[in-house]
């Protein structure tokens, strides 16, 4: 058996309590000279991963339900991506696609058009670094085309770091705090967080309040004329903001919207994307084609890249109005290549099966606890809202030592978002796990 193999399939083993020795005097040394802005949320050192297992430098072997960030699509070190990387390392690693061709670049590109949303396979696609420099892509592009300059995006939206992105972001405010004045022109309105209104109402009787008050009425009757709006960003299912799923008829509203007023609908899918949700893109459940898509993280499996997809009609700037040295290297494009013929070889299935059966299992096991308020989302993209923060934090915390990675997202949740790798019995340990530690935090 190989390495890869022997640690995927190993079980949780914690051989000293977390974290061990090695990795706390290793990580102690060693946060002298990093930024302190890293978050930290773990003191774990990770040595090596395969699959869903993670394996620290004191020996302890972790279970992995947040993918480095709902990243690792094929799970960790896939061989069959491994093997792509090497290969192209030792062929060509970089030449600059802004400025010369090579053949994975093409062939990404064109795949990507098939197998975005609607069908219509008429999508060009430029390849970023990462996801908030897609965003910036988008960003622009929408501005270019339009020749227009406001955005409209949602609270509780989360769209990367960078200048252009993090005044789109609005999802906690320590990302702006202190980096003001940023883009201007950006107006923030309510998302269709149906459980927890924004505005009390209640679905489906609303008509959809956030947008036609919110948008229509509000935004367009006292703020901006609808025919000043370049674009309406949103994550078709919030990420960072907690995981939620909004009605399709939200979606069909603001495709109505930009269809009336020639904003383009922009869909950042950059965690959304790539199967997670158990379709290949979140936009496919709710039967509603974007104008363009931003994609990054699970789409090389943990390697940089990222990339802005717009409908042919749109994608109007001319040579060397935008580029970039590094986006879409040849390797990071191997990588993708290789993740993509594993989605479409059943791991977006795995997603939408082993997703339905943990949300399930968790749901039942969790039912009867006060402490959690809600168990949503779709796919291998589970969200669990707690009453509050310190709950929430105590439990994803009381999890890590138990040997089970989560994350927490929005104001008071933990986000499941393993590779899309896990099997049932993997999603079983996790729940049971879970459930444990929950019930035993609110009895
Ligand atoms: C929806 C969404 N958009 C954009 C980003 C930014 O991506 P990156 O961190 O690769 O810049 C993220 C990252 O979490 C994200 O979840």
């Amino acid at each position: 058996m190989s390495d890869y193999e022997a640690l995927a399939r190993q079980p949780i083993t914690l051989k000293t309590p977390l974290p061990g020795p090695i990795a706390q005097e290793a990580i102690a040394r060693g946060l002298g000279h990093q930024s302190p802005s890293l978050i930290h949320c773990y003191p774990l050192l990770v040595k090596r991963a395969a699959g869903c297992m993670v394996e620290d430098a004191d020996g302890n072997v972790l279970l992995d339900c947040q993918a480095g960030v709902a990243t690792t699509s094929t799970g960790h070190c896939h061989p069959a991506v491994a093997a792509a990387i090497a290969q192209q390392a030792q062929t060509l690693i970089h030449i600059c696609g802004t400025d010369f061709h090579y053949p994975g670049y093409a062939e990404l590109c064109n795949r990507l058009s098939r197998m975005a949303p609607g069908g219509t396979d008429d999508w060009q696609v430029f390849l970023t670094n990462s996801g908030t420099e897609g965003v910036e892509a988008a960003i622009k592009l929408s501005r270019y085309h339009t020749h227009r300059h406001n955005i409209i995006a949602f609270r509780g939206g989360f769209h990367g770091r960078s200048m252009g992105s993090v005044t789109l972001t609005a999802s906690k405010p320590k990302y702006k705090k202190g980096f003001g004045p940023l883009l201007p022109g950006v107006h923030h309105v309510d998302y269709a967080h149906c459980s927890d209104c924004p505005i009390n109402r209640s679905f489906p009787s609303c008509d959809i309040a956030c947008v036609t008050e919110g948008i229509e009425r509000n935004l367009f009757g006292h703020t901006v004329s609808p025919d000043e709006v370049a674009a309406i960003v949103l994550e078709p299912v919030q990420g960072e903001g907690g995981y939620i799923v909004p009605p399709r008829e939200f979606l069909q509203r603001l495709r109505d919207i930009c269809d009336k007023h020639g904003i383009l609908l922009v869909f950042d899918e950059v965690q959304s994307g790539m199967g997670r949700t158990g379709k290949m893109f979140a936009a496919d459940h709710f039967g509603v084609v974007p104008d363009l898509i931003v994609l990054a993280k699970g789409i090389a499996s943990g390697m940089p890249l990222g990339a802005m997809l717009a409908r042919k009609k749109f994608m109007t700037w001319g040579a060397g109005s935008h580029g970039s040295t590094t986006g879409g290297n040849p390797v990071c494009i191997a990588a993708a290549l290789a993740t993509l013929d594993l989605l479409e070889g059943g791991l977006v299935q795995n997603a939408a099966t082993v997703g339905e059966h943990f949300k399930a299992r968790l749901a039942n096991g969790l039912k009867d606890n006060k402490g959690v308020l809600e168990v949503r989302g779709v796919g291998l993209m589970i969200g669990l809202e707690f009453t509050s923060h310190e709950l929430a934090d105590r439990i994803a915390n009381t999890c890590y030592q138990r040997g089970l990675l989560v994350l927490e997202c929005g104001k008071k949740s933990i986000r499941m978002s393993p590779p899309l790798t896990i099997t049932k019995e993997q999603a079983d340990a996790a729940a049971d796990i879970f459930i444990a530690v929950c019930n035993e935090a609110v009895a």
